[in-house]
């Protein structure tokens, strides 16, 4: 995720993920919403929501599990949960802002490793690798590999995020995740086997109608002011940034602004799975 020409995008955008989403929904994870029927799908539940998707993960946890890689542990929150189950858990956190997060609520004693999982490398093995919501971010050429080499014999990886469906259309607009066919071929090329795949995309797209709402009745509205503040207040440089920057601000109205990031896009172009496998031949 380090960029050497300066701070990642994508690393920025979490950030201040964070910064919005503690403030104004009081929420310190950094993963979606798992919405079971029983849950309205507002953004008041939304914190319960991504509590039910941390339940979910812990109980796809194999039987025997005692030690955890937690990688890209975001704010730290599951890794702290983990402990307090009582695993053995380190976390990999290639982002500062996120680590000094992590370390706050995880303990100053925490093992958190200030990497890539690509630069990872350690001379001990864990009995789970814990991808939640971070698979998307590692190179997939090398995470297999990489966690071969990091697993104990009978270990497994479990891995929770949305791929991109093979037959996108891009109605969605939203970039990220690996391709879902690479991904089977690449587990298949590392040697690894399937022994849960679960399609949890029915439950994670209503994340997707909140992010339309908010940018409907908040980020459009304060949008329309900053523009309407450029024009009025500063119409030379209003002019100078519209004949500059025309292609990049329609770029920022059609993605964000234009409602196609909802649910149902979501479904068309992404498959968000839960996979738990490990390397084959291992007995389960
Ligand atoms: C969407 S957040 C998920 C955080 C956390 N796992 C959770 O469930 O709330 C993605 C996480 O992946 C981390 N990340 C991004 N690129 C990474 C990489 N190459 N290796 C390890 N972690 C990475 C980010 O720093 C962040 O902590």
């Amino acid at each position: 995720m380090k960029n050497p020409s300066g701070v990642d995008s994508k690393e920025l955008g979490l950030a201040a993920g964070l910064v919005f989403a503690r403030y104004f929904l009081k929420t310190e994870h950094l993963h979606y919403g798992y919405w079971t029927e029983d849950l309205e799908v507002d953004i008041s539940n939304l914190r319960q929501a991504q509590d039910r998707y941390s339940d979910i993960l812990l109980s796809h946890i194999p039987g025997g599990t005692r030690s955890i890689l937690d990688v890209g542990c975001g704010t730290g929150v599951l890794s702290r949960r983990l402990l307090g189950e009582g695993y053995e858990v380190q976390s990999v956190s290639p982002s500062p802002f996120l680590t000094s997060y992590a370390r706050d609520i995880i303990g100053q004693e925490a093992v958190i490793h200030e990497c890539t999982f690509e630069d990872l490398h350690l001379d001990r093995k864990f009995d789970l690798i814990l991808f939640a919501e971070s698979f998307q971010y590692i190179d997939l050429k090398r995470v297999f590999p990489g966690c071969r080499a990091l697993l104990t014999g009978n270990g497994h990886v479990l891995i929770c995020d949305f791929f991109r469906r093979d037959d996108a259309t891009g109605a969605s607009g939203l970039g990220g995740g690996h391709s879902l066919g690479k991904f089977y071929e690449r587990m298949s090329e590392a040697g690894f086997g399937v022994v849960i795949d679960s399609d949890i995309t029915s439950r994670t797209a209503p994340n997707m109608d909140l992010v339309r709402d908010l940018l409907d009745q908040f980020g459009k509205p304060l949008w329309d002011l900053f523009l309407y503040f450029l024009q009025s207040n500063h119409p030379r440089l209003n002019w100078l940034a519209r004949k500059r920057y025309r292609k990049r601000i329609d770029k920022i109205e059609g993605k964000y602004f234009s409602g196609r990031r909802n649910a149902e896009t979501f479904r068309q172009d992404k498959s968000y799975r839960l996979v738990l496998c490990k390397p084959e031949g291992e007995e389960e």
